[in-house]
């Protein structure tokens, strides 16, 4: 046999061993958590007492009348095969119309005992165009920010929430990094507005979201395939956090800035197939690693092999975050195929109760992702968390088993200063429409009006209970 055969024979031997051992490593590198909840007591959970108990919506999925922005346009169109864009066909219109029923939905928070509201404002009804702020839209967030403390509860404002104007749009929003300057200018401008009353901002509500629904899903505006773009689009978005930290801090720096990271496990659907691995690994760096690794590094590594990288410095990051928001939903698990977009697909996890989105319930995620967003060093705030679940039959359970995971990251040391209830009231759930209920309180659209869900008790029990403000 020659020496070169020889060679090639005792690789080829070598491959099973070193696929075991990479397998094995992955094994333990990232373990697939599950908790026995029938050996679990949820009573056994314990809360500090300036814990922020809130709940969250956005202005777009609530307020009503949004129709000077990226998602009005985008909610009327149809896509290539002429289907409209929004899988039930609706638009968003009046929503729960929360721009009149504002005080309404307030009383709801008191009846649910909580301490803090997150919600965000909508630049496109702020600045209808380039050269115009609207004095009665910002008049409007005075009064609902002025009621908010009258009675007693919290605002937390988001900046950035998925929707911006259409001239913003037009532009080229962050595609365009000339265009960081308009976002900054608006976020001033509010900033200096209500920063007296507002000690909590987040600057974007999930940059990875915003991205892989825009350029990989495209189930988002822009809505085209661009894993090119949607690296430049991170960039400048990360870019764009760190240049209104700055201004805004300059201002007043007693106030609270952060950015909200939604966080999702991504598990091999075969976990000893090391295809599975590497496609769940490369969905886990671009939509987790992206923004967490700015944050903790001052580096930003955009990767999809063989397709697209981008790397981009700013050893300043990790100081303008005071706290880190995280969204938490659940994980997904995906299997290999060549073609990244049918390879990302979700697939709901075997063995798990569903929720009515595409993926499971997996309350103890909610502390791998806690974990994983502690490595920042700063504090934590759960910015989102809930159940879509319409037959409310799950809801309750899904409260006890998710505040029992936080209770437990918080006996373990994990510096977590609150969570939010994704949501106060059923919304308009972006490329769902109105099929998806995710409301502590159920919402008749036709006559606005509003029921709290049974499930919910829980919630205002575990808040009674812990909240001594
Ligand atoms: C988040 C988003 C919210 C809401 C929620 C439920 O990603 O920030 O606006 O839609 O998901 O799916």
């Amino acid at each position: 046999m020659n020496k070169l055969l020889k060679t090639l024979l005792s690789a080829l031997s070598a491959l099973p061993l070193a696929y075991l051992a990479t397998n094995t490593y992955l094994h333990f590198k990232h373990p697939q958590t599950k908790w026995d909840w029938s050996e679990i007591d949820t009573e056994d959970s314990e809360f500090p007492d300036d814990f922020l108990w809130g709940t969250a919506t956005a202005a777009h999925q609530v307020e009503g009348n949004n129709e000077n922005s990226n998602w009005a346009a985008w909610e009327k169109q149809k896509n290539e095969n002429g289907e409209p864009r929004i899988k039930t066909g609706d638009v968003s219109g009046k929503a729960a119309n929360q721009w009149e029923l504002y005080e309404k939905d307030i009383e709801l928070m008191k009846e649910l005992g909580v301490n803090s509201y997150r919600f965000s404002l909508a630049w496109s009804k702020i600045q209808p165009d380039k050269d115009t702020f609207n004095e009665d839209a910002l008049q409007h967030y005075d009064d609902v920010i002025n009621a908010l403390l009258k009675n007693g509860i919290e605002p937390m404002i988001t900046l950035h929430h998925f929707t911006h104007p259409i001239w913003f749009e037009e532009l080229g929003a962050f595609e365009n990094e000339e265009n960081i300057k308009y976002f900054v200018e608006f976020s001033q401008r509010v900033f200096a507005r209500y920063k007296d009353r507002v000690k909590y901002w987040c600057t974007f509500n999930e940059p990875n979201v915003y991205i892989t629904g825009g350029y990989f899903i495209t189930e988002f505006p822009p809505g085209i395939y661009s894993p090119v773009t949607a690296g430049i689009v991170f960039e400048n978005i990360l870019k764009a956090h760190v240049k209104t930290y700055k201004e805004l801090k300059k201002h007043e720096p007693t106030v609270q800035i952060g950015i909200v990271q939604s966080t999702f496990q991504f598990e091999p659907l075969r976990r000893w197939h090391l295809g599975d691995w590497a496609i769940a690994r490369i969905s886990s760096n671009i939509f987790n690693e992206t923004t967490l690794s700015f944050f903790r590094t001052g580096t930003m590594n955009y990767l999809l092999p063989f397709e697209t990288s981008r790397s981009y410095t700013d050893l300043e990051a990790p100081n303008t975050i005071d706290f880190i928001g995280l969204n938490y939903y659940s994980h997904h698990a995906y299997k290999f195929d060549f073609d990244f977009r049918k390879a990302t697909q979700s697939i709901a996890v075997e063995g798990e109760e569903m929720t009515d989105m595409s993926y499971t319930i997996y309350p103890e995620g909610i502390y791998r992702a806690i974990e994983e967003v502690s490595k920042l060093g700063k504090p934590i705030i759960i910015t989102e968390n809930g159940i879509a679940d319409a037959k409310d039959d799950r809801r309750g359970k899904f409260i006890k088993q998710s505040l029992y995971a936080v209770s437990k990251a918080i006996k373990d040391g994990f510096d977590i200063r609150g969570y939010y209830y994704w949501s106060l009231i059923d919304n308009f759930e972006w490329a769902e429409g109105y099929s998806m209920k995710f409301g502590l309180y159920e919402v008749d659209f036709e006559t606005q009006e509003r029921k709290l869900r049974e499930g919910s008790k829980e919630y205002i029990e575990i808040i009674k209970k812990f909240n001594s403000k």
